[in-house]
């Protein structure tokens, strides 16, 4: 093992040159215009995994953007494991508040900023140096290893469920790995045993058949806007719960055990409020930060528009307005019924001086990995050498929907083994993975290959 870590110790530089080239393909898988630039990354992928020493590398085709696979499974008797991970990104916008350029790595403070350095690309990379520092030291693997990399995750993966479907044999596996989350705060490495779930929606407020003189008309037609924000208004009650209707009969109680654990970890409000820019907090009534983060479901509004945004006034009373509405889940809400329930009361509560449709975009069900698992131990001991410090267990508020697709589909349960920050920027401008966390990514994820097998054989005495 020590050739390995010696390997990594002396690449570092060239890791990061190879990295900035990855991140130098705007690889927006929403964007359409960004169609080839999605295929090059896949390309570069694929002619990297190669060159590692990968075996049977391939693009694997879907409805949109390609997936790319490879293996090497001559570890003979030791469990497969899949590393899953996402090559696509999301937009870059607003442009203007980055301050160095999205696509152009570059390194501040100990940071790689740029887009997709820490969601996804810089967390699959981790991976494909762990495994090369073994390829290129003696030629083997400690365990058996299969690679999927999509590129549709950041719009709902939603061509990947088909596609494990149809590769069923060359995608079965022991375990899964992935990569794609955060640890808890810098310097303190974290195993995530949950993820919520989302369902995601889109409302439009119908009012008149068409636009307004707001003098003319303002004061005889409930403007959709003011309707719309009613509305939202009305979505939580008081005590900042979810006024949905049904929305917590699914939900499973915080036990008191989670509870106590929550307690001991190393947590401030005040701190976080301050990071944040923030007086105080918000949120459900009853409830702790992290219950609220990582245990409770919420409803958002991520956008709103309607009515003139252009520059100077324009006197217009809008015939319509519209919002984005997302919830996020945990066990054991399920997304379409929750999809269901949000159309039914938001159509419910509609004024009758207005129209409303609503559309469920797409969902997600929330994941729950048992800690006391053979990934999860080999994932707590690898951290802990990965970075001579004993990790912490976190429930994590964000989604990755696969999970629960892998787990029907392929009957395997995955690790959460993330390197990114809370405040890493992810979806924001300025996104950065820490150089600390890269390069202690790339050791953990070494311990946890050589570590597995005998975790795993341990576990199924
Ligand atoms: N890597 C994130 C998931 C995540 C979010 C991990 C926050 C840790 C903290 C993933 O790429 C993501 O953005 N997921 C989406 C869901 C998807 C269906 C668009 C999310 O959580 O909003
Ligand atoms: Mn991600
Ligand atoms: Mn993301």
């Amino acid at each position: 093992m020590q050739s390995i870590l010696d390997f990594i110790e002396a690449n570092h530089e060239r890791y990061l040159a190879e990295l900035k080239e990855l991140l130098s393909i705007p690889s927006v898988s929403s964007q359409t215009e960004r169609k080839a630039e999605m295929r090059r990354t896949a390309e570069w992928l694929q002619n990297h995994l190669q060159v590692v020493g990968l075996q049977n590398v391939q693009i694997l085709e879907t409805a949109g953007h390609p997936a790319v696979y490879a293996d090497w499974l001559n570890a003979s008797g030791t469990p497969t494991l899949l590393i899953y991970g996402h090559y696509d990104v999301q937009p870059e916008d607003p442009l203007d508040e980055w301050k160095t350029p999205p696509f152009e790595a570059t390194i501040r403070d100990g940071n790689l900023y740029a887009r997709g350095a820490a969601d996804d690309k810089g967390q699959i990379f981790i991976h494909i140096k762990a495994i090369e520092a073994f390829l290129k030291n003696g030629g083997t693997l400690p365990t058996n290893i299969k690679i999927i990399f999509e590129g549709e995750e950041e719009i709902g993966s939603e061509n990947l469920p088909a596609l494990i479907e149809a590769h069923k044999d060359l995608l079965k596996c022991d375990l899964i790995v992935i990569s794609d989350t955060d640890i808890f705060e810098k310097g303190v490495p974290s195993v995530t045993y949950s993820l919520r779930g989302l369902s995601y929606t889109e409302v439009e407020v119908i009012g008149p058949n068409s636009d307004l003189h707001s003098g003319s008309f303002g004061g005889s037609v409930h403007n959709p806007i003011q309707a719309l924000a009613e509305m939202i208004a009305s979505l939580h009650d008081k005590n900042g719960r979810v006024t949905v209707k049904g929305f917590y009969n699914d939900v499973r109680p915080v036990s008191k055990a989670e509870r106590a654990a929550f307690k001991k970890l190393p947590w401030k409000d005040r701190t976080y409020a301050k990071k944040l820019g923030l007086k105080q907090l918000y949120g459900e009534k009853g409830y702790t930060t992290l219950e609220r983060l990582w245990v409770r479901p919420t409803l958002e509004c991520n956008g709103i528009w309607g009515g003139y945004t252009g520059e100077g006034a324009k006197t217009v009373l809008p015939a319509r307005a519209f919002a984005k509405i997302s919830m996020r889940l945990v066990p054991n809400q399920d997304s379409m019924k929750i999809g269901k329930l949000f159309e039914k009361h938001f159509k419910a509560i509609a004024p009758k001086t207005v129209q409303v449709k609503v559309k469920v975009l797409h969902g997600g069900e929330p994941a729950i990995t048992p800690i006391d698992s053979p990934g999860v131990k080999t994932a707590v001991a690898a951290l802990e050498k990965g970075f001579g410090k004993k990790p912490l267990y976190q429930g994590e508020g964000g989604s990755i929907p696969i999970v629960v697709d892998f787990k029907k589909l392929l009957k395997a349960d995955s690790v959460l083994l993330g390197f990114g920050l809370p405040d890493e920027n992810a979806h924001a401008p300025n996104e950065f993975i820490n150089l600390d966390n890269f390069f202690g990514g790339i050791r953990t994820c070494a311990h946890f290959y050589k570590d597995l097998p005998e975790y795993w054989k341990k576990g199924k005495k």
